[in-house]
């Protein structure tokens, strides 16, 4: 039985909780989840015997890009939403280690040899057989299991602009073949554009398919699932996959699918339309086949817009395929910056790349180089907001 006297006491503790809930709430619904600053020292310490560092780009406009050479990984890039409350839009970790999890390997890393999966681990280069590690089984995925995501890599140039990441991996690496140089460069400009040009070169005829792998949420961590956020596609075709998500060889029109980003859509609007497409994916994890929309130098390849914030981003790149993946497989493994979990569909990635399993396609884009043959590509992030 409460007594009568403590009832004005009980009276302000529900008023104080129901005062906290609108606070919380309102937040919430208007605005992004404001930025958290890392701390350097949490990502200075060393991973399979290799220094790691924490790099920071800024610009004038108050753009900050952090990155580690741990993976060569995107920390966070903290942009102004559309009220000009700070907003970190990538997911990752308050610590170096924390990104050496093989549950949760891949969290804004640079992605290679090769992105997304080569069926059954096996390719053919001048009819010789190459068996790659299997690490999603059937399958090899994003380069094996000591991929280009796991590697400490070296840190060549570094100024508030830009920063260069080299690494090699020796010849027979995951089953891949060559003796190959990496070098990925980051640069930041006053456009609030980031943008990322990789390259690769191998002393023995190989594959090259190099990726970035950020996850992202314009609205912020902790700021609920990416359903609510826009996105467009410039994309008339992509490239169904089995159940297994190995492409099935044809480039299918997106007309009349949930594959239609042409126009801007939800993207929670038809993710849970019957389709076996969709059901393979467990939601969007396809490669999207780029028009050729041409910005600048540039294809154009999506436009994505947090609902809460109004940050947009624009990805451009030279690449002819986006892969659009809708964190369909984040499941409350591991806790995040600011204290939240990786939980389901809370993140995305819009991977630029050539399409999953090329080396077993002869009809998609090549992605086979000669010796010494230069590998390069650039990708752009670009943010503004409504
Ligand atoms: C890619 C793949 C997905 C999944 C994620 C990481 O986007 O296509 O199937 O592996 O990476 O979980």
């Amino acid at each position: 039985m409460i007594h009568y006297k403590s009832l004005p006491i009980l009276f302000v503790f529900i008023m104080l909780i129901i005062a906290c809930q609108g606070t919380y709430s309102s937040k919430e619904n208007n605005t992004s989840q404001e930025a958290y600053f890392l701390d350097s020292t949490l990502f200075s310490g060393q991973i399979d015997g290799e220094d790691a560092t924490l790099y920071t780009l800024k610009n004038k406009q108050g753009m900050i890009v952090a990155l580690t050479n741990f993976g060569a990984r995107i920390v966070s890039i903290i942009v102004k939403d559309k009220k000009g409350i700070n907003t970190d839009v990538v997911l990752g970790f308050n610590k170096v280690e924390d990104y050496n999890n093989e549950e949760e390997p891949y969290f804004g890393s640079v992605i290679g040899p090769f992105g997304n999966r080569i069926s059954k681990g096996k390719m053919l280069i001048d009819n010789k057989e190459y068996n790659l590690s299997i690490n999603n089984d059937p399958h090899t995925l994003h380069g094996g299991v000591e991929g280009l995501h796991f590697q400490v890599w070296k840190t060549k140039f570094f100024n508030q602009d830009s920063v260069v990441f080299s690494c090699e991996l020796p010849d027979g690496k995951e089953g891949f073949p060559g003796n190959r140089k990496f070098q990925v460069k980051y640069s930041l400009n006053e456009n609030n554009e980031l943008e990322i040009g990789y390259k690769a070169i191998s002393d023995i005829k190989t594959v090259f398919n190099l990726t970035n792998h950020a996850y992202f949420n314009l609205n912020g961590e902790g700021s609920g699932t990416i359903l609510d956020h826009h996105l467009t596609i410039f994309a008339d075709y992509f490239t169904p996959v089995d159940e297994s998500l190995i492409p099935i060889g044809e480039i299918q029109d997106v007309k009349d699918t949930p594959f239609d980003f042409r126009k801007s859509k939800r993207i929670g609007r038809d993710i849970e339309i019957t389709n076996s497409q969709l059901e393979f994916g467990k939601g969007y994890d396809h490669n999207f086949v780029l028009n050729g929309t041409r910005l600048g130098a540039f294809n154009y390849a999506c436009r994505l817009v947090g609902n809460k914030s109004g940050i947009i981003m624009d990805v451009l790149t030279e690449e002819p395929g986006l892969q659009f993946y809708s964190g369909n497989f984040m499941s409350d493994k591991v806790i995040l910056k600011n204290g939240s979990s990786d939980s389901y569909r809370t993140g995305l990635c819009l991977e630029t790349q050539h399409f999953p399993d090329s080396p077993n396609h002869p009809s998609f884009p090549n992605t086979v180089y000669k010796p010494n043959q230069t590998y390069t590509t650039k990708s752009v992030y670009k943010f503004s907001t409504e």
